[in-house]
């Protein structure tokens, strides 16, 4: 019995190797120099900034569609002023961007995640949620679903965010540049916490967020103007949302969303990709 448990446990912790990327393999870190560190044998990957500099990784692959997961630990105590990210990202210009922000606050006020969408350098489609726990005390698990038809965020598998391919009713979708993974962290004390009125407390620093669990295993790289992908029968290339699914995206609209640009809009036109899927 022992064996046998002994055993399973081996063929888990094989199978956990193979899902989850290893750092090492998938990722350079590109920007801070050593506040960027890669730890666990590749498993862990901790961020940090201090008064000089901030840091930052992105993936050494390229892809043309991809469903991410990554789980994040954000930074605790006092985090404000301080901005974590991670991102999808094509080449200037007129960039393509897929954008999960967590804005940091005083110890014990919420954070903010704030999503985005870029298409061909046009962006301003922000919305902000807090979140259902308090994201510095674990690991939870953040996921972007970039396919032909839709972009999904998702927090813990609950979906946070759908924005739907509308090309047919005139909406910019992107879909034909590769991007990498991005992540860091940086100052963003002019904007990020109550609006720039709480700068951060530098006594704190470092300011450090950690990543794990990168799984970029379902996604389609890119290289040469190849995909890897050669059959479009990839279930997360057309998945979408399903019944349960929408459910619980309104559980969140309506409990923790605080900022939607649909709804806050000074002008009188509204974006036709929010008439038609409000
Ligand atoms: C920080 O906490 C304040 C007070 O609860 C809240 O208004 C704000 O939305 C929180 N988050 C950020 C990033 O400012
Ligand atoms: C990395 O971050 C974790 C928190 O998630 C922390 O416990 C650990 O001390 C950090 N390691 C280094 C070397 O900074």
């Amino acid at each position: 019995m022992e064996e046998y448990i002994s055993t399973l446990f081996l063929v888990l912790l094989l199978l956990s190797s193979l899902v989850a990327g290893n750092f090492y393999h998938e990722v350079d870190i590109i920007w801070g120099g050593s506040r960027g560190k890669i730890l666990n044998k590749g498993d862990l990957l901790n961020l940090s900034m201090d008064k000089s500099s901030g840091s930052g990784f992105q993936s050494k692959n390229q892809y043309l569609f991809c469903k991410i997961d990554m789980q994040l630990k954000l930074v605790p105590g006092n985090s404000a002023g301080t901005a974590t990210a991670y991102y999808l990202k094509s080449v200037e210009p007129n960039r393509d961007e897929i954008d999960f922000e967590f804005l940091g606050n005083l110890s014990g006020d919420p954070y903010i995640v704030q999503t985005n969408i870029f298409t061909q350098g046009m962006g301003m489609k922000e919305q902000r949620i807090y979140l259902w726990f308090d994201p510095t005390k674990d690991f939870h698990t953040y996921s972007i679903l970039w396919n032909p038809q839709n972009i999904v965020f998702s927090v813990d598998g609950i979906p946070i965010r759908e924005f739907k391919n509308l090309e047919s009713r005139g909406v910019p979708f992107p879909k034909n540049k590769p991007m990498r993974m991005y992540a860091s962290i940086w100052n963003a004390e002019d904007w990020a916490t109550r609006g720039g009125r709480v700068k951060i407390d530098w006594s704190q620093a470092p300011f450090t967020a950690s990543y794990r669990n990168y799984n970029g295993n379902n996604a389609c790289v890119w290289s040469s103007g190849v995909s890897s992908c050669t059959s479009n029968n990839l279930a997360w290339l057309s998945q979408g949302l399903d019944w349960e699914s929408q459910k619980r995206l309104r559980w969140v609209q309506k409990n923790y969303m605080i900022y939607n640009y649909c709804t806050k809009l000074n002008t009188q036109v509204i974006p036709p990709e929010c008439s038609i899927i409000s």
